[in-house]
């Protein structure tokens, strides 16, 4: 399976207030909440965004499922408002983004995400240049340990940038073993958690630019809702979630917002024992209002 989708029916209840309305899904992946929307809301339209080539094959696979009802755009969600504009549209009635990676591109090892891999690439979107490899055959200790710390949390940054830089004397690191066998090398396993977990997410991220991209899309967002058109936001970890919290919270301020979810919406322990993927979801919703 392509992705499983993380709280289909919680997300299409606080998204859809308007059933003949039209809607963006930022992170199409595997089409599953498209899918699940088009499927429950009969009227709705959705313009889907993924910048992965693998996503837009897989929505050629569905097209048919789909019935004229989806506009597929290849493209980085940050670039919203510009790809809107050229089709003519100002306003939608809802947005969702659900983030990070897909479970198909954490599990296949040409991709460089997963620990296993014998590559170490960890690019979302192929057309981009820069890759997780570059980065730690590259960049300086003080970049690493700057990344490392930033993107990934992590307390041993210091340790494993300066394993990195040893280890480059002797050979370039050319696989995602490789780097987790340098983690492991300087810091131990705690609480059955793989020790190069922090790293590989703050790779990834930087790679991706996953933070910046989320800031655009989250200040273009509120441009582009109607009056009472929803922004769902899914988050994975803290760094994403506490974006969304303060932008929701500076936009409810200024009148701007009304923010629905006070506190956030997790996965039931019945979806967590289906899809252990969903234990870490956080969901946020808020409301456009005084347009
Ligand atoms: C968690 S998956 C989404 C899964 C999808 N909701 C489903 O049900 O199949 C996230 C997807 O968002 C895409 N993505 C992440 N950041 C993006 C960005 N800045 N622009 C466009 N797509 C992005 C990834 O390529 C990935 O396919």
């Amino acid at each position: 399976m392509y992705h499983i989708p993380i709280m289909s029916s919680e997300i299409s209840q606080y998204l859809i207030k308007n059933p003949d309305g039209l809607y963006v899904d930022c992170t199409f992946g595997g089409g599953g909440h498209t899918l699940y929307l088009l499927n429950n809301f009969r009227n709705i339209k959705i313009i889907a965004f993924d910048w992965d080539e693998a996503s837009l094959n897989e929505f050629f696979k569905n097209k048919n499922e789909f019935k004229g009802r989806v506009v597929f755009i290849r493209d980085n969600f940050k670039n919203i408002k510009k790809n809107l504009s050229i089709m003519n549209i100002n306003k939608v009635d809802g947005i969702l983004a659900d983030l990070g990676v897909s479970s198909k591109q954490l599990d296949d090892l040409n991709r460089g995400f997963s620990f296993n891999s014998h590559i170490l690439d960890m690019r979302m979107d192929n057309r981009n240049y820069l890759t997780a490899k570059e980065i730690v055959n590259s960049y300086s200790y003080e970049d690493l340990v700057d990344i490392f710390y930033h993107y990934g949390e992590e307390y041993r940054s210091k340790y494993i940038a300066r394993a990195i830089l040893l280890y480059r004397k002797k050979k370039i690191i050319n696989t995602a073993l490789e780097l987790k066998a340098i983690v492991c090398s300087v810091k131990k396993i705690r609480k059955k958690i793989n020790p190069a977990t922090k790293v590989f997410q703050a790779l990834r991220i930087f790679t991706n630019k996953e933070l910046e991209n989320l800031k655009i899309l989250l200040s273009d967002a509120q441009k582009l809702l109607n009056n009472n058109g929803r922004i769902v936001v899914m988050a994975f970890h803290s760094l994403e979630d506490r974006i969304v919290k303060q932008n929701f919270r500076q936009n409810s301020c200024c009148g701007v917002y009304n923010i629905i979810t006070k506190k956030i919406i997790r996965a039931s322990q019945k979806e967590i024992a289906i899809n252990p993927r969903s234990r870490s979801a956080k969901v946020r919703v808020a409301e456009r209002i005084n347009v």
